[in-house]
């Protein structure tokens, strides 16, 4: 029986509440309500209703002074440089200043116009990176874009890009931002607020998108986070990476948080090393002709997926301790639970800079707190294998 899941934090118990009422799993999306109150409270229990058993999952003090102990033992450690688009990790820590960009790039060419496989339509390539309306190949394929999602706001102090130049016509972005098609609306709007309030940062200062997308979110009105979040939630999120265990991995270049794989006498073979290399199944096909149909591979190393299992379904780490299990609160198949986000076939790039950021206190949010008692007590081999699992998965 389909059931109507919610979660709330009042008083500091966090519930998921499974009601029987309501069949229709797709609306449960939309109806999903995370009430957090408080967070300075002593402890986050998660249980089940009145209606189901009580489940004691997790019982373990929280509050903003453990959070800031976190963040600081792990001052530490670098952020593991493939999650955020490089080869090598940030030379210091600690807001040190991003990388100057290479030589301005060409202006695009406006003249030659290409076609696609399956669409009617051609453009130029300047049309297609416009990003006041990049180029659509397959308007058929989804409901017409708000004017924010389409074209941005050219006007807005800072100026705002369409959304769909980054997070694509078709929802389901790229590993150097975001998947954002099929998140609940609610979780969208969170989001879009954490960004404007700065609770969502990078934890690697190259990575200057993060704090574009901060911009964005500053200038958005209320009413164009509505008709986003609106447009988002509603596109399916279909299969987009496909996630391969090898020891070996094409070699590849870093481009604006972008791996592509190197060509002609450059190209090769090197070993995986403790890395998840995602890139796109054709890079011409991506970079150059903005194709959404074109999706990604991830190599992971070899045995990840099997440890990504054990951590995310029963909460084994890897260094053998126990934290409550990810399907706990985002399903058991990975596709959410009310307002919390579904991860199944999602970016594993994405995934793990989330993780690292949260456990860093760069990703901050008012819904995050469920999250620190998880990712404080992973390391980063956790990390790597919760989300080359979590990618492998049916989205
Ligand atoms: C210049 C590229 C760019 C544009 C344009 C852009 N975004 Fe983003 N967006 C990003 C990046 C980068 C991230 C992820 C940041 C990170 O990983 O640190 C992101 C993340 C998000 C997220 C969080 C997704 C999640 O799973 O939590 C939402 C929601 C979002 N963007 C909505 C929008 C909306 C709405 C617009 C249009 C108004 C927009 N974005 C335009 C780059 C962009
Ligand atoms: C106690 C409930 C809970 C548990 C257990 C939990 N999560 Fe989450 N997770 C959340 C909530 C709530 C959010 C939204 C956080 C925010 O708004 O910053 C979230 C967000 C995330 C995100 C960011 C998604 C996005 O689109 O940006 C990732 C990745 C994630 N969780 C992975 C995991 C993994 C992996 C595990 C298990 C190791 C896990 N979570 C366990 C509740 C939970």
């Amino acid at each position: 029986m389909q059931r109507r899941d919610f979660m709330t934090l009042r008083g500091g118990t966090l519930q998921l509440d499974r009601s029987p009422r309501v069949r229709n799993r797709r609306r449960r999306k939309s109806e999903g309500a995370l009430v957090m109150n408080s967070v300075t409270s002593a402890g986050v229990r998660i249980r089940e209703s009145k209606h189901m058993k009580k489940l004691l999952v997790t019982a373990s003090a929280i509050s903003f002074g453990v959070l800031a102990g976190v963040a600081a033992a792990r001052a530490a450690d670098v952020p593991m440089p493939w999650a955020y688009g490089f080869l090598t990790p940030p030379a210091s820590q600690g807001g040190g200043a991003p990388i100057a960009p290479p030589n301005p790039p060409a202006p695009p060419d406006n003249v030659t116009k290409l076609t696609l496989p399956g669409s009617t339509l051609n453009f130029t390539r300047a049309e297609l990176a416009n990003r006041y309306g990049p180029a659509d190949w397959f308007p058929q394929e989804h409901s017409p874009m708000p004017e924010i999602v389409a074209h941005g706001r050219q006007s807005a102090n800072p100026t705002i890009f369409a959304c769909s130049l980054c997070h694509q016509t078709n929802g389901k972005g790229r590993p150097e931002n975001a998947g954002v098609a099929g998140l609940p609306y609610n979780y969208i709007v969170q989001q879009l607020t954490e960004f404007r309030n700065g609770n969502r940062k990078t934890s690697d200062s190259r990575k200057t998108n993060t704090g574009t997308m901060s911009g964005f979110a500053r200038a958005l009105t209320d009413e164009e986070i509505k008709q986003a979040a609106t447009w988002f939630s509603s596109m399916p999120f279909t299969p987009w990476v496909k996630v391969v265990e090898s020891s070996t991995v094409p070699k590849a270049r870093p481009a604006a948080g972008l791996f592509l794989k190197l060509e002609g006498t450059e190209a090769g073979e090197e070993p995986i090393g403790d890395r998840i290399l995602e890139i796109p199944e054709d890079g011409h096909q991506t970079e150059y002709l903005r194709n959404p149909h074109s999706g990604y591979l991830a190599y992971v190393p070899p045995g990840s997926l099997k440890k990504g299992e054990a951590l995310v379904q029963n909460g084994i780490t890897a260094a053998g301790g126990k934290v409550t299990p990810c399907t706990v609160c985002h399903g058991p198949d990975l596709h959410g639970i009310g307002p919390v986000p579904p991860l199944a076939g999602r970016s594993p790039s994405y995934i793990a800079r989330q993780l690292y950021d949260m456990q860093h206190g760069n990703r901050n949010g008012t819904w995050t707190a469920l999250m620190v008692p998880v990712v404080s007590n992973l390391n980063p081999e956790d990390l790597l294998t919760a989300a080359a699992y979590i990618a492998s998965l049916q989205p």
